[in-house]
């Protein structure tokens, strides 16, 4: 299933290579593999990528062994996504040995976060690139080719990659990912992001209705707009976020928020389905939430991650609210939109969390039963405020003992929530072949569950209703009907 928020894509997507085909100019016969690791916002951006590397002459290549340049979209949420990278470019350095002339390049937020130091120290790459500096990928290939590492990592205020229309692969031309805000004003303790991705931008609302116009052109049928918070959108005229209050009169006047900018792609057509990632409790509002209502085609989905139901732990995190505050946006949510479903994440074994604090957890999962879960146990990230002023210290057996129990817990939420589903019937959007059946389609409900059905003649990217007869813990079971 497709994982949905800004966190990680879908296990089976990780690492996946991505290809085009097109070539001009000096590099035309030169190939760039790319992998992308981490979440939506890095998937996204390895398209932007391809689409600057297309404008420079490179095609895009599936085989390794084809790759005159190697891409790695690198993500530093946790250790563990780290090493895996690790391991990864010490694969392409054994390849490198046979075929000298390969460049190596790491791209995304362990670029940002070590810089040259994964050239100077760990000897494992030729370019290190940041998630602002992409337009300099060009020249900073060519001074590899001219025997030079190459290294940019400046964040900018202002990068938003507005214009840059993204090639897009490896997807099911239905459903597309489009960036509204790129970097985090947050500072999460826990949270490595500030530090990789930078201050917090918003995208120029004209270029993302043209965008997410385009791809309606194109056939794609849902867009997710995907920002580390995206209810603090504002668009005043470009830079870094600022709050309404602070802006001029005609800034104001001018100026575009979530809830409007939700507004301008649900009316692009009523065919296109808008999903959005990743909402932040603390500054949800009700003008979103009704927005969501008005709306037809804005789905029925909130991916609202809440990472514990301790108010000391979420203190400690410097999160910004209360499980009391939490429980009344779902209240307010619920209110509003009664069948709107609820996505979480959730770190367990943070600094200090006590087995009281890490049942309060378990409570607020049984109070929201949440449709989808994503569960974490805290890895510690270099100079982040955890690093520095609280000690990591919930031994490991513990951190997983307690991440056992939410995982245990959450999927009798997940199969609660699927059964409530059954029979009843839902508007899907297909997406594709199932992966256990050709005779199976596969889509999902405005709820952002799966459902599967029998294929007959439905055609991919087509709306059907759907009766849902039966569920697992990750999936309806159902048949199309007419009504
Ligand atoms: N901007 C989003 C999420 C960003 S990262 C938000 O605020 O919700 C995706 C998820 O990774 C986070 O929600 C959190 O649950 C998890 N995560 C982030 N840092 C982590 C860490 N140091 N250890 C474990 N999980 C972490
Ligand atoms: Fe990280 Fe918090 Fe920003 Fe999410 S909101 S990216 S968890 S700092
Ligand atoms: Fe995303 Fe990982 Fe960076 S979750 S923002 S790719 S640290």
């Amino acid at each position: 299933m497709l994982r949905e928020g800004i966190k990680e894509i879908d296990e089976s997507r990780q690492g996946e290579a991505i290809t085009i085909d097109q070539a001009v100019g000096k590099n035309k016969n030169r190939k760039v593999y790319i992998e992308s690791y981490g979440c939506q916002m890095n998937f996204a951006d390895s398209e932007v990528v391809a689409s600057i590397l297309t404008k420079d002459g490179y095609s895009t290549t599936k085989e390794l062994s084809e790759a005159d340049l190697i891409l790695l979209n690198t993500c530093s949420i946790r250790d563990k996504a780290e090493q895996t990278i690790r391991k990864r470019l010490s694969n392409f350095n054994t390849i490198k040995k046979n075929k000298p002339e390969m460049v190596i390049g790491v791209l995304g937020c362990m670029a940002e976060r070590l810089k040259s130091k994964l050239i100077d120290e760990e000897k494992l790459v030729d370019l290190v690139v940041g998630p602002d500096a992409y337009r300099d990928l060009p020249n900073l290939v060519n001074e590899v080719d001219h025997g030079h590492k190459a290294v940019n990592v400046i964040l900018s205020k202002e990068e938003t990659y507005a214009e840059i229309e993204p090639i897009r692969m490896g997807g099911n031309g239905v459903t597309a990912f489009v960036s509204i805000t790129r970097g985090c004003d947050n500072m999460c303790t826990f949270c490595v992001v500030p530090f990789t991705r930078g201050r917090e931008r918003s995208r120029d609302p004209k270029s993302i209705v043209n965008e997410a116009k385009q791809l309606f052109e194109k056939g794609y049928r849902e867009v997710t707009l995907l920002g580390q918070n995206v209810d603090s959108y504002l668009w005043y005229g470009g830079g870094l976020k600022k709050e309404f209050k602070n802006l001029s009169e005609k800034e104001q006047a001018e100026s575009v928020s979530f809830a409007q900018l939700m507004e301008m792609v649900a009316q692009i057509d009523p065919l296109l389905r808008v999903r959005f990632s990743t909402s932040h409790p603390k500054d949800l509002t009700d003008d979103v939430i009704n927005t969501i209502a008005k709306y037809d085609n804005i789905c029925n989905y909130i991916h609202l991650p809440v990472q514990s139901g301790s108010n000391r732990i979420l203190e400690l995190m410097n999160r910004g609210y209360t499980k009391e505050w939490y429980k009344k946006r779902i209240d307010k949510i619920w209110e509003i939109i009664p069948n709107c479903s609820i996505s979480s994440d959730i770190i367990t074994g943070f600094c200090s969390e006590t087995e009281e604090e890490h049942q309060e957890t378990l409570d607020m999962m049984r109070y929201v039963r949440y449709q989808l879960g994503y569960m974490f146990k805290y890895s510690e990230r270099p100079n982040t405020v955890a690093q520095r002023k609280f000690e990591d210290d919930i031994p490991e057996a513990i951190k997983q003992r307690r991440l056992e129990e939410i995982i245990a817990l959450h999927r009798e939420n997940a199969h609660f929530r699927n059964n409530e589903m059954v029979g009843k019937i839902f508007e899907v959007l297909i997406e594709g072949v199932s992966k256990k059946s050709d005779q199976e389609l596969y889509g999902r409900t405005p709820q952002n569950a799966v459902a599967v059905f029998p294929k007959e003649n439905h055609q991919v990217g087509t709306y059907i209703n759907v009766l849902i007869e039966s569920c697992t813990t990750g999936t309806l079971i159902g048949k199309v009907v007419n009504a």
